[in-house]
């Protein structure tokens, strides 16, 4: 018998809900399957990531550098993105061989097109995420818990970072300060404090977005630099670096969130001499990330030891890596899979758990890094 939500609650039964997450990244639809139960850690069962094929990450990609898309662009982006994630869905199921009714809910973040939480020529803040949360309850035959963002940003937040709740869900009552550190396009920090102090966090900026964007202009055989191959060969230049690191975002207090529409190719162009060899400018944004995130790191730790969990795909990059702990000489690096929890399925296993934060009510914001009014229950509920 298929009990409702509430009533495994109640009894005290493991719940399944699936998590869909393409980061700014746009290399592939992640889909995380993870296990709820009310007194336990939550679980990662099962995974799947779906490449974005490259017609839909053209697509999204003008869509997120354009200031005249049609709605019918919109439209049609929407459509093959939310097949895929159909997809991602079936395949999941398929490898945890569940069928759709064991499935609470899917947590659906949607593709982000822009961000201005600060709002955009006096205009009124917004963040903008392609998504079809009725379609995919259609496709899926699956409760969908959708729009998460924009709560946070009705109660004055930034709407982001997000994952940080989940981040506390996951490592917080150590003995020891840890920081949780997500390397996607963007880098977002958590600072989770010994005991069960109130987390704090932010986006520090770019992660790898200019990293994949100069690597693909001057290579065709793969979307990023692997392991940090080709930066590592080169040399950091000091005054680009310095140019590159006087950008404002970087000295703004907290709340602070940030994306595509601040950092970007022509942004990093506009501070190039043009006299630059490529691969020193390679090795220059590693440095600007690694500086920009142990700058944004020591703000909340001040130079006390801590733990650095770090994940997203960044953690891959052995040269990025070492970059940022050459930059905090107080931390101790770790990886999420010690937890249970590998590094690239955490951003996609927080939008799980925050479908399962929304079904009963629980909020899903931390006011302490958003700059939210209060605490907020994020998304709405599109049912099967
Ligand atoms: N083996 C690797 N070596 C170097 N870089 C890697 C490796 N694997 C992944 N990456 C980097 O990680 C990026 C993808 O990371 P991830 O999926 O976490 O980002 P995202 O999709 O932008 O997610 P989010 O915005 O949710 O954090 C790739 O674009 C690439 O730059
Ligand atoms: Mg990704």
């Amino acid at each position: 018998m298929h009990l409702s939500p509430q009533h495994a609650l109640q009894q005290g039964l493991p719940q399944h809900y699936i998590g869909l997450m393409s980061g700014t990244s746009l290399d592939s639809i992640d889909a995380a399957l993870i296990e709820i139960t009310p007194s336990a850690f939550p679980r990662l069962v099962a995974t799947c990531a779906l490449a974005i094929p490259a017609n839909l990450r053209e697509q999204l990609l003008t869509l997120c550098h354009s200031d005249h898309a049609l709605f019918s662009q919109l439209a049609s982006a929407e459509q093959a993105f939310c097949e895929l994630q159909a997809r991602a869905v079936k395949d999941l199921l398929t490898a945890a061989q569940l069928d759709d009714d064991a499935i609470s809910a899917i947590g659906s973040h949607g593709q982000t097109i822009e961000h201005a939480p600060g709002g955009h020529n006096a205009g009124p803040a917004y963040t903008l995420q392609l998504d079809n949360p009725s379609l995919l309850a259609e496709l899926t035959g699956c409760t969908v818990v959708a729009d998460f963002r924009r709560r946070d940003l009705a109660a004055g937040g930034q709407a982001a970072p997000l994952a940080p709740a989940f981040h506390q869900a996951l490592f917080q009552g150590e003995h020891q300060p840890h920081a949780v550190l997500n390397l996607g396009g963007f880098a977002n920090v958590t600072w989770l404090p010994a005991g069960n102090s109130m987390p704090l966090g932010f986006d520090t900026g770019p992660a790898n977005v200019l990293l994949d964007a100069w690597y693909q202009r001057h290579h065709i055989d793969a979307l990023f630099d692997r392991e940090g191959h080709w930066a590592s060969g080169g040399d950091v230049d000091p005054l680009l670096l310095a140019r590159l690191l006087s950008e404002p975002f970087f000295h703004q207090p907290p709340p602070r969130s940030t994306g595509r529409e601040r950092f970007h190719l022509p942004w990093l162009e506009s501070h190039l001499t043009g006299q630059e060899l490529a691969q020193d400018v390679q090795t220059t944004l590693a440095e600007l990330t690694a500086r920009s995130v142990a700058e944004g790191i020591q703000q909340l730790a001040r130079h006390q030891p801590f733990r650095l969990i770090v994940a997203g795909g960044g953690a891959h990059n052995g040269d990025l890596c070492r970059r940022i702990a050459d930059n905090l000489p107080q931390a101790t690096l770790a990886t999420p899979d010690a937890w249970g929890w590998p590094a690239d399925w955490i951003e996609a296993g927080a939008f799980a758990w925050l479908a399962y934060r929304r079904l009963y009510h629980f909020p899903g914001n931390l006011p302490s890094v958003t700059g939210a009014a209060g605490p907020r229950v994020l998304g709405g509920i599109y049912a099967p």
